[in-house]
């Protein structure tokens, strides 16, 4: 068996390009366009990346980027002084700090601080909070964009199970949130759990977030399952690679995301999926 492809290039090019046309009518409507403040700290080469991204994305959609590129060694108070700056200026809908922030400064602190309806990456405690309620408003991208992926291979997740392997913050916490919303039944774990592979085995859905290259082999598999790899990694020989052995996997699985190409551009499309939606609803009066 060969698994069928969840092409993450395709489905985000189509989600860009839906929210392109709304921006254009909302333009036509004299409404300002959505504004995105995109902060990094510091000098982190896939940060640096991720963040040329998403920067780019937003121009290629007609939305308005505005760019903090702060110092590593940056004080706490200052970047919650431009956190407050950020949350009174109405031309600016959502505020993206880019993780991982250095070590003099407290993270959950930072993340605090942002408004919640301008929490496009869904990390307040409130929008995790919401989420976890199955009353969501603002959600994390990376799993947000997963439930757009498996929407699109047309399975209902009613009953499934599920194994999310990773407990992250940013993806496994609120992934298993997401697939416990769409009424799978959920198991976390994380690299270090006893008997993965058979845990694994049981999956009708395996979601890969551990940070560990090609870590999730064939024999892990159930027959048909649905594999999502969230890893980007380098291999030995500077390939990049996910969390999934995908020559292995695809052979065995009914479907599978690849890397790249999969989970890597629908987080950056449900950025700007998140970022209309704040503009559009939550500050529709400004
Ligand atoms: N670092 C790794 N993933 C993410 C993400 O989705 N958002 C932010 N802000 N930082 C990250």
């Amino acid at each position: 068996m060969t698994a069928k492809i969840i092409d993450g290039n395709a489905i985000a090019k189509t989600l860009q390009q839906e929210i392109a046309l709304q921006i254009k009518e909302r333009l036509s409507q004299g409404l300002r366009a959505p504004g995105l403040a995109v902060v990094i700290v510091g000098e982190n080469p896939a940060s640096k990346i991720y963040v040329s991204k998403k920067r780019k994305m937003c121009q290629e959609l007609g939305m308005i980027s505005q760019d903090h590129n702060l110092p590593e060694n940056i004080a706490e108070s200052d970047l919650l002084k431009l956190i407050d700056t950020l949350n009174k200026d109405h031309k600016i809908d959502g505020i993206l700090i880019q993780l991982p922030l250095p070590q003099q400064i407290d993270s959950n602190k930072i993340l605090e601080n942002i408004l919640p309806d301008k929490d496009v990456d869904g990390f307040h405690p409130y929008n995790i909070g919401r989420l976890s309620i199955g009353h969501s408003v603002l959600r994390p991208c990376t799993p947000k964009g997963i439930m757009t992926l498996l929407k699109s291979t047309g399975v209902d997740l009613k009953g499934m199970n599920a194994v999310v392997i990773g407990a992250s913050n940013i993806v496994g916490k609120p992934m298993a949130m997401e697939l416990i919303n769409a009424r799978a039944t959920v198991t976390i774990c994380r690299s270090t759990t006893r008997d993965l592979p058979s845990i694994a085995r049981q999956a009708d859905i395996v979601i890969a977030a551990a940070g560990v290259a090609q870590m999730v082999k064939g024999g892990w598999i159930k027959p048909g399952a649905i594999i999502i790899d969230v890893g980007i990694n380098r291999s030995a020989d500077g390939k990049l690679v996910g969390d999934v052995d995908f020559d292995q996997v695809k052979e065995i699985a009914g479907w599978i995301t690849p890397v790249p190409g999969g989970v890597g551009p629908m987080t950056v499309a449900t950025l700007m999926e998140n970022t209309f939606y704040a503009a559009a609803v939550l500050h529709s009066v400004v």
